[in-house]
């Protein structure tokens, strides 16, 4: 039976928390590539090495958090560059519809719009009619995560258009393998940090899944992680709104770090720079902090001075952590990030300046809705 197989590689990108595929017909040789990184070296080395032609290339959505390397991949090899018909970008696509198949070899690619995370998100069936005509597997993007669904808050969402989207998942056979589009990161909340589930699994323990409507609306109404780094100039590229597919942290250039002892001398010429959200900064921040939230850095990257020490403070310190690397990335020499962060400051009983009227936060800061390791020696 050699002329129904199909070949399957999943790509894990640990800095991100993104998982990307690759889909083939090992009996036509054709290929279909979803969600591709950037660096999309990797996966020419498979297409050679297998000798499979790409004659897909399918984004499952706009991604916020990291910068696709879709165009530049469907470009290479001549591939089709595909995303749900409603897509804002500005440059050509094929518009994919709900229930539209596309052929690759014996297989069949269905389209099942699930928006939700975002307006025009897809999820993508996998099937194999020599074998079955049921569906053995589903590219889920940022609707059904493994234990957790995407946040509807930023990119356009709607928890409401969520519920409906991952109950429809939901109604798929149990055997169907899920393969979502992170495995951690802040496109969701809570990730269990598998990179693969089955919708039986999910149906049964997924904790989000077992709400009713209304707690599951309140639920991704309630804290969220922040934005993710350099957000607004990533999701600007992936529209074809701006080129600057140099704002993802590529890196991990090893970085100084200071405890928050070392903020009470610090020198006239020093800047503070707070990378947490505007609600955040506005609940409690250390004096002479200045704020830009990580979304706004490469966007605003010329208000942060390349001749003047730079410290970088953010709630505990993943995001400063990463907003350090990313200017050590970016040339910058004079720069520090704050260990412990706000929450260490605040805890020393030190100081911080409120905003009159400022209420809790809805941002929360966890060490698991960021991806990638957590110290500043990580080498490379
Ligand atoms: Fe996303």
């Amino acid at each position: 039976m050699g002329e129904c197989r199909v070949y399957f590689k999943q790509f894990l990108d640990e800095r991100c928390g993104c998982a990307s595929y690759l889909i083939a017909s090992r009996q036509s040789r054709e290929a279909a590539i979803v969600d591709p990184a950037i660096d999309t070296g990797q996966y020419d080395e498979l297409l050679r090495e297998r000798a499979f032609r790409l004659k897909y290339v399918i984004d499952t959505h706009i991604h916020a958090d990291h910068v696709s390397g879709a165009r530049r991949l469907a470009e290479k090899h001549g591939a089709e560059l595909c995303l749900h018909e409603s897509a804002p970008v500005t440059y050509p696509f094929r518009g994919l519809k709900d229930a539209e198949e596309l052929p690759l070899g014996q297989l069949r690619l269905r389209i099942l719009h699930t928006p939700g995370h975002r307006s025009e998100l897809i999820s993508i069936l996998v099937i194999n009619p020599p074998r079955s005509s049921e569906p053995s597997m589903v590219l889920t993007g940022d609707s059904l995560l493994v234990g957790d669904v995407g946040r509807p808050d930023f990119g356009g969402g709607d928890a409401a258009v969520q519920y409906e989207s991952v109950s429809r998942l939901l109604r798929l056979p149990d055997w169907v393998a899920v393969f979502p589009g992170h495995f951690e990161g802040p496109c969701g909340k809570g990730m269990c940090g598998r990179p693969s589930t089955t919708i039986g699994f999910e149906r049964r323990y997924n904790p989000l899944l077992r709400l009713e409507r209304p707690e599951f609306i309140s639920t991704l109404a309630g804290a969220v992680p922040s934005r993710p780094l350099n957000m607004v100039a990533i999701e600007a590229t992936n529209r074809g709104r701006e080129d600057a597919a140099w704002s993802m942290l590529t890196s991990l250039p090893p970085v100084e770090e200071v405890g928050i002892e070392a903020l009470h001398g610090l020198g006239a010429d020093a800047v503070l720079l707070d990378v947490r959200e505007p609600e955040e900064y506005a609940y409690g921040h250390v004096p002479n902090a200045v704020n830009l939230p990580q979304a706004e850095l490469a966007t605003r990257l010329a208000e942060v001075p390349r001749d003047r020490p730079v410290f970088i403070i953010c709630e505990s310190v993943m995001r400063s952590l990463r907003t350090t690397q990313f200017l050590r990335q970016m040339g910058y020499a004079q720069v520090t990030t704050v260990r412990g962060g706000t929450a260490a400051w605040r805890k020393s009983g030190q100081r911080v300046v409120t905003e009159e009227g400022r209420g809790k936060p809805r941002v929360v800061e966890s060490e698991w809705t960021h991806a990638g390791g957590t110290t500043a020696s990580a080498g490379g």
